[in-house]
């Protein structure tokens, strides 16, 4: 239906029609990027007939849909073909392990592969004649078993995958190696749980470079390694991430700081961001981020609509290195490509309780970078305060406050009835200390009353000198933003009405009570992607 047609994105990787939700199995083959998603053919909603499905590309702007690479047509996986990985081995194999779901509903893991590796496009996938290769362990809820990792080879040569679980309310990670995919033994001891944080959806594990923006291929450990793990937690539907040592003698992994352990500490995104997988990108060394963005109107409208969901634009991944305590994501450098003509403004002063238009045309699809100075006589002369601010309970884009909030109006019509603000807001502590929140306000985002306006955001480290900015990409129906180079990232759905096309303006804001605020600014608009079908 051409219904609510503005609100398919240009430039974010989204089927022609149909519900689509978690990333699955992307890796980079024969000179090819491979993305698989979880699928519905039959519909705009999930459904128990979930299939892969798959596109390929050269370079991450250029896209072609190929056919399903799996169907949901065997016993054990009659009720759904669920999320899974892939791996690339030295030899040059490449396996898929995914979850099925079986004829009873039980959870069991399940091995592919291309029917043709010297096919760069691996249209063609068989199912392992024996499969299901692995099923839950004694003591786990059949529904309790689901999502299993990129392998990682150990020193002695054998392969390891992680696989999500339960056990009771504590979230756990089990352990299994393997020489041929085919055999596993579940290793004694979980690569590690948490209590309370109830079951874990698509983990991911991989290592990163304490020195080095270089990404690293999934089996690398030793001397200047780190290793990230990541938990999609079913109750809250977010994907929380921390940052350990994995020590490959007894199978565990540590955080660094127990309390940023995984669940419970720190996020990928504090907006709409779930079931993200990594992969490692061997072409230019580097680990890209892929996440499920889900629709945040309701379902009867994407049933009218014909579709749901989009995938996030694919970001690389790194360890901050000026803070050691968080990772750092970033829109992938084939983004840029699509940059039409920039405009760029200078030094603009946007005095405390004021809002100035931007006059860029079409900005439905835009890529936005801005700077901001706080006034430097307000910020020492900012009373302090002992209460804590939080964007999403502390009143959004219109809470005023000494120092923010300030920053970019998106998606606004040029009367303002619809706008989505991007901002900054600056609180001193009571022991002198500044403490920035970077949020995104979705409360006057839509005139349609269906949809989510929730504030979302947190706080984002920023260290001694640097100035505050942030980068926005905004496409029609989605607006990521990252604040201080993708320390702390905000992803949200919104729906505006009028603010669509040529009428979606761009405008400065700062509500802070006393602190003008100087920001520099570039406004790109964005060419869309182009997405053939090979039929
Ligand atoms: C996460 C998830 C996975 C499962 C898949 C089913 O969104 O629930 O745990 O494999 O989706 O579509």
């Amino acid at each position: 239906s051409n219904m609510l047609a503005w609100q398919r994105t240009g430039f974010h990787f989204q089927p022609e029609k149909n519900w689509m939700n978690d990333p699955n199995g992307p890796m980079f083959y024969k000179g090819y990027y491979h993305i698989f998603y979880q699928y519905n053919p039959e519909g705009a909603q999930w459904g128990k007939k979930i299939v892969w499905g798959h596109a390929a590309s050269r370079d991450f702007v250029e896209w072609t849909h190929l056919p399903l690479a799996m169907v949901a047509d065997h016993w054990y996986d009659v009720n759904g073909v669920w999320s899974g990985s892939t791996t690339i081995l030295p030899n040059g194999q490449v396996i898929l392990l995914y979850t099925g779901s079986t004829n009873n509903s039980v959870q069991c893991q399940n091995l592919a592969y291309p029917a043709n590796l010297s096919d760069p496009l691996l249209i063609d996938w068989v199912k392992y004649p024996n499969n299901p290769v692995l099923t839950p362990p004694p003591g786990i809820n059949n529904t309790d078993f689901r999502d299993p990792t990129t392998a990682w080879q150990t020193s002695t040569g054998k392969w390891r995958i992680t696989i999500g679980s339960k056990v009771r309310r504590t979230g756990t990670a089990f352990v299994y190696e393997t020489e041929d995919f085919k055999k596993y033994q579940i290793l004694s001891r979980p690569l590690h749980t948490v209590d309370g944080t109830g079951m874990w959806e698509c983990v991911d594990f991989f290592p990163v470079s304490t020195h080095s923006n270089i990404g690293l291929n999934t089996s690398t450990n030793g001397d200047g390694v780190r290793h990230v793990m990541k938990a999609s937690l079913d109750d809250d539907r977010h994907d929380y991430y921390a940052i350990g040592t994995y020590n490959e003698a007894n199978n565990t992994w540590v955080p660094d700081n127990p309390k940023i352990d995984v669940g419970v500490g720190i996020r990928y995104d504090y907006g709409v961001f779930y079931a993200s997988k990594s992969f490692y990108d061997q072409n230019k060394k580097r680990r890209i981020l892929w996440g499920w963005i889900r629709e945040t109107d309701t379902e009867h409208v994407d049933v009218m609509k014909g579709w749901a969901s989009v995938q996030s634009i694919p970001r690389t991944l790194v360890l901050d290195q000026k803070t050691g305590t968080n990772i750092l994501q970033w829109p992938i450098e084939e983004i840029d490509r699509l940059r039409l003509d920039g405009k760029q403004f200078k030094n603009v002063e946007v005095k405390a309780g004021s809002v100035i238009p931007l006059a860029v045309k079409s900005t439905s699809q835009a890529d936005i970078v801005a700077e901001f100075q706080i006034d430097k006589a307000a910020l020492e002369a900012a009373p302090p305060s002992a209460e804590g601010f939080n964007c999403t309970n502390s009143g959004g884009a219109a809470q005023r406050g000494a120092l923010g909030p300030f920053g970019l109006l998106v998606l606004a019509d040029h009367m303002r009835q619809e706008q989505t603000s991007v901002h900054f807001y600056v609180s001193k502590s009571t022991d002198g200390s500044l403490k920035t929140s970077f949020c995104t306000d979705q409360s006057r985002s839509s005139n349609a009353d269906d949809v989510d306006k929730q504030v979302y955001g947190s706080f984002v480290p920023v260290l001694e000198g640097e100035k505050l900015w942030m980068r926005i990409l905004v496409d029609h129906s989605i607006v990521e933003g990252f604040a201080q180079g993708g320390r702390t990232c905000i992803t949200s759905r919104v729906y505006p009405t009028r603010a669509i096309y040529d009428n979606a303006q761009v405008f400065l804001f700062n509500n802070a009570t006393k602190a003008s605020v100087v920001v520099s600014v570039k406004i790109w608009p964005m060419k869309s992607m182009s997405i053939t079908t090979l039929r």
